[in-house]
């Protein structure tokens, strides 16, 4: 019979296709394409090949069972072929499965075995004398590879089975299972990559046949794969007892001590196999492993022989399958949500599709580099999976499919939520929007930051109330919040007019601060409260906080091209041989002299730029590493070219600096702070006195922050906390409803300061 050209063409391309996703598939563990897109290309070909059998050819993909053994693992013949099986994909083929097997069976109701189906490989253990001593992949399902030294590193399996007394195991015991890859273990390994830079796997099936396959069982044992056996191999005759039934089987496996699922249940009739797997759908998300159906198998073997097997798979069992969690799909478009804290998520908004029973259009890109790495574009036909408690995520893209004229996606410069400026430091993956003060996606986060007990501490302002506020808009930023009247606070859930009133005091209590507190509560990315107290005092004034530039918070020098490890090693250098000198006193001589030192990472180029800065080498002598190395150095504690980014970030952004304005100013916020006392005034030279030292100090009352952070604080001033009051206290420190000690203290007449003078004290004291 004559094929029409178009029909063999089609046939040769789907051939090609299906060639190369196998061994995407079988040999690089790294498909391309879902399984159902895989199963759409071969049944095309089996319906063309089906019209016209003058099409068909041995070698056609239609004619396999599965992947060829092509790693160079060694080979192993399995006693019994590794089989398939069939699927159902609806009620209505399990019907049928069922029907088939009442008629062969001549049975009115048929009790089946269920289990899971484990998205995972199969494998085929071999125990002999109870010992584990081989294990095999499936491979074409007549040969495998030999992965025993892989499959003894999963932790799960006995390398021996536990006996159990009159129940001996059969010399040879042939199982048959699934290896797998958790949910968790899968998500640890492909973050690491990410991080590293490596390739993640596109779902846990081949991250564990790619973790099986290695020929290196060591990193086989890194991955800690698991296991569940699902039935026997080979078994010598006459077949024991407890094979008579598969359940019976599967209790004996267990109690010899191997892994078998936990799900498996016996079922009477079609119908509760059906509501079984309906039950096992709903509750698959919640599975620590992915699996994509359930298997029901005739549970007595007697029934298994009368039924027989198939081409490639028994007529005893079925694999009801559930919708497949992975899906192709088309990126409409790439947009960038911001998160409470400001940092943006590329996610592609996507042509809805089902991937796994829900309609999924919108999945997670990370973020921009691992878009990049992708590079998802938008128009791209993209493979999308979503599985567990995982959000949907583009796993990759088909170049193959892609329209022509795309562009790669860029990371926005302005925050699609607020417009402010977004910030990218170097070296690190997220982005972030830098209108902290004012961006309506960080408004939460912000206000909680703000009102919280060791930034504006304003009483009695929680989360609850900061949800309500912002729910109903009555507040936009920090400043808003000194807006609000009695009225509006008495109006939110469970708010009294006592309890506003309250707030209101509280409110108006926080407006006096200090002026570290103040910075740390803006809430900029990096600047906690000892960053914030470093800048208090090395700034004092706001405004030139304000002000400052790049140059004011870090400084550069040291000559460009010398690392830190070559300044040590040349001054170490220099140290150890102090006799040592260039025999010309030239510049070059110099240069020359210092190349031929065999310092590592100094060669003569360098030298020559080091010449030009310390021309002899009485001056080289004198220089110190930080004048050699090339670098920046902080003129703020803490405050290093990450965090100076973020503060000028911050402070360019219009929209925080009216939010600042609105916070000073004495009709809004009416925000005051006290000034640190100048650093250097009290105390001269570089080593100045620890401001406290020599003063004993006595703690008394309720504080508002825990006693021991306090007497730390005080301690690291270099006072003495002492527990009682005596003659030599200088100062006493009374916190609210304070007692005996204060009474005492006010008789001897010493000193006593409240809490607010404390903070003052410690503020001033930097
Ligand atoms: S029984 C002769 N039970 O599904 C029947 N198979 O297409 C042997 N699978 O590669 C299979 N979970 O690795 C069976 N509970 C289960 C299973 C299961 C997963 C895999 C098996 C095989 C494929 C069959």
């Amino acid at each position: 019979m004559i094929v029409p050209t178009p029909v063999r063409q089609r046939a040769e391309l789907l051939r090609q296709q299906l060639e190369h996703h196998n061994y995407r598939y079988y040999v690089l563990d790294d498909p391309e394409i879902p399984d159902a897109e895989y199963d759409r290309l071969l049944r095309e070909l089996q319906d063309l090949e089906a019209t016209h059998p003058a099409l068909a050819t041995p070698d056609s993909p239609t004619q396999r069972v599965g992947g060829a053994p092509l790693s160079s693992l060694p080979e192993v013949p399995h006693r019994l072929p590794m089989l398939s099986l069939n699927n159902a994909l609806d009620a209505a083929e399990m019907r049928e499965f069922d029907r088939r097997v009442r008629t062969g069976l001549g049975q009115e109701t048929v009790v089946y075995a269920a289990e899971p189906k484990l998205d995972g490989l199969a494998i085929s253990l071999l125990y002999e004398d109870g010992l584990l001593t081989r294990a095999a992949t499936r491979g074409d399902g007549q040969r495998g590879e030999d992965v025993t030294a892989q499959v003894r590193t999963i932790h799960s399996l006995p390398l021996r089975l536990r006996p159990v007394s009159g129940q001996p195991w059969p010399d040879q015991l042939e199982v048959r299972g699934e290896v797998f890859l958790t949910h968790a273990r899968f998500r640890a390994f492909n973050e690491q990559a990410r991080r590293s830079g490596g390739k993640p796997f596109a779902n846990p099936r081949n991250a564990a046949a790619g973790s099986l396959r290695q020929l290196d069982p060591r990193i086989t044992a890194r991955r800690r794969l698991d296991l569940f056996c699902y039935g026997l191999g080979a078994i010598a005759a006459p077949p024991p007892p407890w094979t008579g039934t598969h359940v019976a089987s599967l209790d004996q496996l267990a109690a010899w001590g191997l892994p078998v699922s936990p799900e498996r249940c016996l079922l009477s009739g079609v119908e509760a196999c059906i509501a079984y797997h309906a039950e096992l759908a709903a509750r698959r998300d919640a599975l620590p492993y992915d699996i994509d159906g359930v298997v029901f198998k005739v549970n007595r073997r007697a029934d298994q022989e009368r039924l027989g097997f198939a081409a490639r798979a028994p007529r005893w069992a079925v694999a009801f399958k559930f919708p497949a969690q992975e899906a192709l799909t088309q990126v409409a478009a790439v947009a960038f949500q911001v998160g409470r804290t400001g940092a943006l998520t590329p996610v592609a908004r996507l042509r809805p599709v089902q991937v796994g029973g829900v309609t999924v259009a919108n999945a997670t890109l990370h973020n921009i580099d691992e878009v990049r790495r992708k590079d998802v574009r938008v128009g791209d036909t993209v493979y999308v999976r979503r599985a567990g408690d995982v959000i949907p995520e583009v796993v990759r893209v088909l170049p193959e499919r892609r329209p022509p004229g795309t562009l790669p996606v860029t990371l926005p410069a302005r925050c699609p939520v607020c417009g402010s400026d977004v910030l990218r430091v170097e070296g690190e993956a997220v982005a972030r929007c830098t209108g902290g003060l004012y961006c309506g996606a960080q408004r939460r986060e912000a206000l909680r930051h703000f009102a919280s007990r060791r930034a504006m501490d304003i009483e009695g302002l929680g989360e609850k109330l900061i949800d309500q506020v912002v729910e109903q808009g009555l507040v936009q930023d920090p400043a808003d919040l000194y807006r609000l009247t009695q009225a509006d606070w008495a109006g939110l859930e469970r708010m009294g007019e006592r309890s506003a009133d309250n707030l209101l005091a509280a409110l108006a209590r926080s407006r006096r601060t200090t002026l570290a507190r103040f910075i740390y509560a803006l809430g900029i990315r990096e600047v906690g409260e000892a960053t914030a107290a470093a800048l208090a005092a090395h700034f004092r004034d706001f405004d030139a906080l304000l002000q400052a530039r790049r140059d004011d918070l870090l400084q550069t020098g040291g000559i460009k091209g010398v690392g830190l490890k070559t300044a040590a090693a040349l001054v170490d250098w220099l140290a150890a041989h102090p006799g040592d000198s260039p025999p010309a006193a030239t510049p070059e001589g110099l240069a020359d002299w210092l190349a031929s030192l065999r310092i590592r990472g100094l060669g003569r180029a360098l030298a020559g730029r080091i010449v030009a800065c310390f021309p002899t080498i009485v001056a080289l002598r004198q220089a110190r590493v930080e004048q050699l190395r090339a670098g920046t150095s902080s003129v703020v504690e803490g405050v290093g070219p990450v965090v100076s980014q973020h503060l000028l970030a911050f402070f360019a952004q219009a929209h925080n600096r009216a939010v600042i304005a609105k916070l000073r100013d004495p009709a809004i916020g009416g925000i005051t702070w006290t000034v640190p006392a100048p650093a250097a005034g009290a105390f001269s030279g570089d080593a100045a006195p620890a401001p406290l030292a020599g003063t004993t100090l006595v703690l008394t009352g309720a504080l508002s922050q825990p006693r021991e952070q306090v007497k730390a604080r005080l301690e690291a001033l270099g006072a003495k906390v002492a527990g009682s009051v005596s003659g030599k206290t200088d100062l006493v420190i009374a916190g609210r409803d304070a007692g005996s000690k204060l009474d005492k203290a006010q008789a001897l007449g010493i000193r006593i300061l409240d809490e607010d003078a404390l903070w003052a004290m410690l503020d001033a004291a930097g």
